[in-house]
Protein backbone atom coordinates (compact mmCIF):
# COMPACT_ATOMS: atom_id res chain seq x y z
CA UNK A 1 0.00 0.00 0.00
CA UNK A 2 1.00 3.43 -0.61
CA UNK A 3 1.00 5.69 2.88
CA UNK A 4 1.17 9.52 3.10
CA UNK A 5 3.00 10.72 6.05
CA UNK A 6 2.47 14.27 6.92
CA UNK A 7 6.51 14.59 7.58
CA UNK A 8 9.33 11.93 7.02
CA UNK A 9 9.68 10.03 9.72
CA UNK A 10 13.18 10.50 11.07
CA UNK A 11 15.68 9.69 14.60
CA UNK A 12 19.06 11.70 14.06
CA UNK A 13 20.10 11.56 11.00
CA UNK A 14 18.14 8.65 9.71
CA UNK A 15 14.80 9.52 7.71
CA UNK A 16 12.38 7.17 6.45
CA UNK A 17 9.86 8.35 3.35
CA UNK A 18 8.06 6.36 1.57
CA UNK A 19 9.89 4.87 -1.55
CA UNK A 20 8.87 5.74 -4.92
CA UNK A 21 10.38 5.36 -8.77
CA UNK A 22 12.67 7.62 -8.27
CA UNK A 23 14.16 5.61 -6.06
CA UNK A 24 14.83 2.76 -8.63
CA UNK A 25 18.00 4.38 -9.39
CA UNK A 26 21.52 2.72 -10.54
CA UNK A 27 22.89 2.93 -7.10
CA UNK A 28 19.96 0.65 -5.90
CA UNK A 29 20.21 -1.54 -9.23
CA UNK A 30 24.41 -1.72 -7.75
CA UNK A 31 22.95 -2.83 -3.97
CA UNK A 32 21.26 -5.35 -5.47
CA UNK A 33 24.07 -7.24 -7.40
CA UNK A 34 26.36 -6.67 -4.76
CA UNK A 35 27.20 -10.25 -3.27
CA UNK A 36 28.59 -8.51 -0.02
CA UNK A 37 25.77 -6.84 0.85
CA UNK A 38 22.66 -9.73 -0.20
CA UNK A 39 24.60 -12.53 1.22
CA UNK A 40 22.07 -12.94 4.45
CA UNK A 41 18.88 -12.30 2.61
CA UNK A 42 16.70 -13.84 0.46
CA UNK A 43 17.80 -12.08 -2.73
CA UNK A 44 20.04 -13.74 -5.33
CA UNK A 45 22.80 -10.94 -6.58
CA UNK A 46 22.80 -10.32 -10.57
CA UNK A 47 20.66 -9.66 -13.42
CA UNK A 48 19.22 -6.64 -11.50
CA UNK A 49 18.13 -3.49 -13.41
CA UNK A 50 16.17 -0.14 -13.45
CA UNK A 51 13.10 -1.25 -14.86
CA UNK A 52 13.43 -4.72 -13.02
CA UNK A 53 13.26 -2.29 -9.64
CA UNK A 54 10.41 0.00 -10.95
CA UNK A 55 8.20 -3.41 -11.57
CA UNK A 56 9.36 -4.63 -8.07
CA UNK A 57 8.60 -0.94 -6.22
CA UNK A 58 5.08 -1.21 -7.78
CA UNK A 59 4.52 -4.50 -7.20
CA UNK A 60 5.33 -3.73 -3.42
CA UNK A 61 2.83 -0.51 -3.37
CA UNK A 62 0.10 -2.95 -4.65
CA UNK A 63 0.54 -5.36 -2.29
CA UNK A 64 -1.92 -4.00 0.29
CA UNK A 65 -0.38 -6.05 2.99
CA UNK A 66 3.51 -4.04 2.69
CA UNK A 67 4.52 -0.76 3.25
CA UNK A 68 7.89 0.38 1.58
CA UNK A 69 9.80 2.61 3.09
CA UNK A 70 13.27 4.42 1.23
CA UNK A 71 16.13 4.60 4.08
CA UNK A 72 18.08 8.07 3.85
CA UNK A 73 21.16 9.46 5.75
CA UNK A 74 21.68 12.57 5.96
CA UNK A 75 25.32 12.38 4.70
CA UNK A 76 24.61 10.01 2.17
CA UNK A 77 20.74 10.24 0.56
CA UNK A 78 19.28 6.77 -0.40
CA UNK A 79 21.11 4.43 1.30
CA UNK A 80 18.39 1.25 1.66
CA UNK A 81 14.87 0.02 2.25
CA UNK A 82 12.57 -0.89 4.74
CA UNK A 83 9.52 -3.20 4.38
CA UNK A 84 6.89 -3.70 6.53
CA UNK A 85 5.05 -6.70 4.93
CA UNK A 86 2.90 -9.66 5.94
CA UNK A 87 0.46 -7.38 7.37
CA UNK A 88 -2.49 -9.18 9.01
CA UNK A 89 -5.08 -7.07 10.42
CA UNK A 90 -6.81 -10.38 11.58
CA UNK A 91 -3.43 -11.25 13.53
CA UNK A 92 -2.48 -7.87 14.10
CA UNK A 93 1.07 -8.63 12.95
CA UNK A 94 3.78 -8.18 10.51
CA UNK A 95 7.05 -8.39 9.77
CA UNK A 96 9.88 -6.31 9.52
CA UNK A 97 12.95 -6.86 6.45
CA UNK A 98 15.55 -4.20 5.28
CA UNK A 99 18.60 -3.73 3.33
CA UNK A 100 21.38 -1.15 3.92
CA UNK A 101 23.32 -0.85 0.21
CA UNK A 102 25.53 1.43 0.92
CA UNK A 103 28.56 -0.38 2.92
CA UNK A 104 29.58 2.85 3.23
CA UNK A 105 27.37 3.66 6.45
CA UNK A 106 26.94 -0.16 7.68
CA UNK A 107 28.02 0.36 11.65
CA UNK A 108 26.50 3.87 11.84
CA UNK A 109 23.02 2.90 13.64
CA UNK A 110 21.08 3.74 10.65
CA UNK A 111 19.87 0.08 10.74
CA UNK A 112 19.22 0.33 14.07
CA UNK A 113 17.44 3.63 13.88
CA UNK A 114 15.42 2.25 10.78
CA UNK A 115 13.97 -0.38 12.49
CA UNK A 116 12.58 2.07 15.76
CA UNK A 117 11.33 4.08 13.38
CA UNK A 118 9.34 1.74 11.27
CA UNK A 119 8.89 -0.33 14.75
CA UNK A 120 6.70 2.86 15.74
CA UNK A 121 5.25 3.61 12.59
CA UNK A 122 3.56 0.20 12.36
CA UNK A 123 2.19 0.01 15.95
CA UNK A 124 1.22 3.91 16.36
CA UNK A 125 -0.22 4.34 12.80
CA UNK A 126 -1.63 0.71 11.46
CA UNK A 127 -2.34 -0.42 14.77
CA UNK A 128 -0.58 -4.00 15.24
CA UNK A 129 0.47 -5.92 18.21
CA UNK A 130 3.29 -7.82 16.98
CA UNK A 131 6.59 -7.47 14.57
CA UNK A 132 8.86 -10.10 13.50
CA UNK A 133 12.19 -10.59 11.29
CA UNK A 134 13.70 -13.72 10.21
CA UNK A 135 17.74 -13.47 10.52
CA UNK A 136 20.08 -15.60 9.52
CA UNK A 137 22.28 -16.87 12.63
CA UNK A 138 25.24 -15.48 11.07
CA UNK A 139 23.79 -12.15 10.55
CA UNK A 140 25.29 -10.44 13.87
CA UNK A 141 25.05 -6.99 12.65
CA UNK A 142 21.03 -7.04 12.27
CA UNK A 143 20.57 -9.30 14.89
CA UNK A 144 21.98 -6.82 17.09
CA UNK A 145 20.35 -4.04 15.23
CA UNK A 146 16.78 -5.77 16.32
CA UNK A 147 17.86 -6.40 20.04
CA UNK A 148 19.12 -2.74 20.14
CA UNK A 149 15.96 -1.89 18.53
CA UNK A 150 14.48 -4.10 21.28
CA UNK A 151 13.69 -6.80 19.60
CA UNK A 152 13.91 -10.31 21.46
CA UNK A 153 14.57 -13.39 20.34
CA UNK A 154 11.49 -15.80 20.18
CA UNK A 155 12.72 -18.88 18.32
CA UNK A 156 15.31 -20.74 16.53
CA UNK A 157 14.61 -22.18 13.61
CA UNK A 158 16.53 -25.17 13.25
CA UNK A 159 18.41 -25.70 9.59
CA UNK A 160 15.39 -23.04 8.03
CA UNK A 161 17.80 -21.63 5.59
CA UNK A 162 20.94 -23.23 3.25
CA UNK A 163 23.73 -20.52 3.16
CA UNK A 164 26.57 -20.97 1.13
CA UNK A 165 25.76 -24.81 0.47
CA UNK A 166 25.52 -25.67 4.21
CA UNK A 167 22.00 -25.77 6.35
CA UNK A 168 21.53 -22.55 8.81
CA UNK A 169 19.63 -21.94 11.49
CA UNK A 170 17.30 -18.96 10.84
CA UNK A 171 16.59 -16.68 14.25
CA UNK A 172 12.86 -15.59 14.65
CA UNK A 173 12.72 -12.23 16.38
CA UNK A 174 9.50 -10.27 17.61
CA UNK A 175 8.95 -6.80 19.26
CA UNK A 176 5.28 -6.27 20.68
CA UNK A 177 3.46 -3.08 21.43
CA UNK A 178 3.73 -2.69 24.78
CA UNK A 179 0.74 -4.93 26.62
CA UNK A 180 -0.82 -5.82 23.70
CA UNK A 181 1.43 -9.11 24.20
CA UNK A 182 -1.64 -11.45 25.66
C1 LIG B 1 22.23 -5.70 8.96
C2 LIG B 1 22.02 -4.20 8.81
C3 LIG B 1 20.54 -3.90 8.65
C4 LIG B 1 22.53 -3.52 10.10
O1 LIG B 1 22.41 -2.11 9.92
P1 LIG B 1 23.59 -1.15 10.39
O2 LIG B 1 23.14 0.24 10.20
O3 LIG B 1 24.84 -1.59 9.73
O4 LIG B 1 23.66 -1.52 11.93
P2 LIG B 1 23.69 -0.51 13.16
O5 LIG B 1 24.82 0.44 12.98
O6 LIG B 1 22.34 0.03 13.41
O7 LIG B 1 24.09 -1.56 14.28
C5 LIG B 1 23.39 -1.74 15.45
C6 LIG B 1 24.32 -2.35 16.46
O8 LIG B 1 24.90 -3.54 15.91
C7 LIG B 1 26.31 -3.46 15.97
N1 LIG B 1 26.80 -4.13 14.79
C8 LIG B 1 26.57 -3.78 13.51
N2 LIG B 1 27.20 -4.63 12.69
C9 LIG B 1 27.84 -5.52 13.48
C10 LIG B 1 28.66 -6.68 13.23
N3 LIG B 1 28.94 -7.08 11.98
N4 LIG B 1 29.14 -7.36 14.29
C11 LIG B 1 28.85 -6.96 15.55
N5 LIG B 1 28.08 -5.89 15.86
C12 LIG B 1 27.58 -5.20 14.82
C13 LIG B 1 26.63 -1.98 15.99
O9 LIG B 1 27.87 -1.74 16.59
C14 LIG B 1 25.50 -1.44 16.79
O10 LIG B 1 25.74 -1.62 18.15
P3 LIG B 1 25.60 -0.38 19.17
O11 LIG B 1 24.13 -0.03 19.19
O12 LIG B 1 26.10 -0.94 20.45
O13 LIG B 1 26.46 0.70 18.59
C15 LIG B 1 22.82 -3.64 7.58
O14 LIG B 1 24.17 -3.84 7.79
C16 LIG B 1 22.40 -4.29 6.28
O15 LIG B 1 21.39 -3.92 5.72
N6 LIG B 1 23.16 -5.26 5.78
C17 LIG B 1 22.90 -5.90 4.49
C18 LIG B 1 21.54 -6.57 4.33
C19 LIG B 1 21.11 -7.39 5.54
O16 LIG B 1 21.83 -8.22 6.04
N7 LIG B 1 19.87 -7.13 5.97
C20 LIG B 1 19.26 -7.77 7.12
C21 LIG B 1 18.66 -9.06 6.75
S1 LIG B 1 17.86 -9.80 8.17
Amino acid sequence: MIVALDEPLQLNVTRLIPITEKHASERYVSWMNDAEVVRYTEILPGGYDVARLHAYIASVQNDPASVFFAIESESHGHVGNLRIGGISARHGRATIALLIGERAVWGRGIGRAAIQLATDFAFRKLHLRKLCAGIYEVNIGSRVAFERAGYIQEAKLKAHAIYEGQPLDVLQMAKFNGEMAA
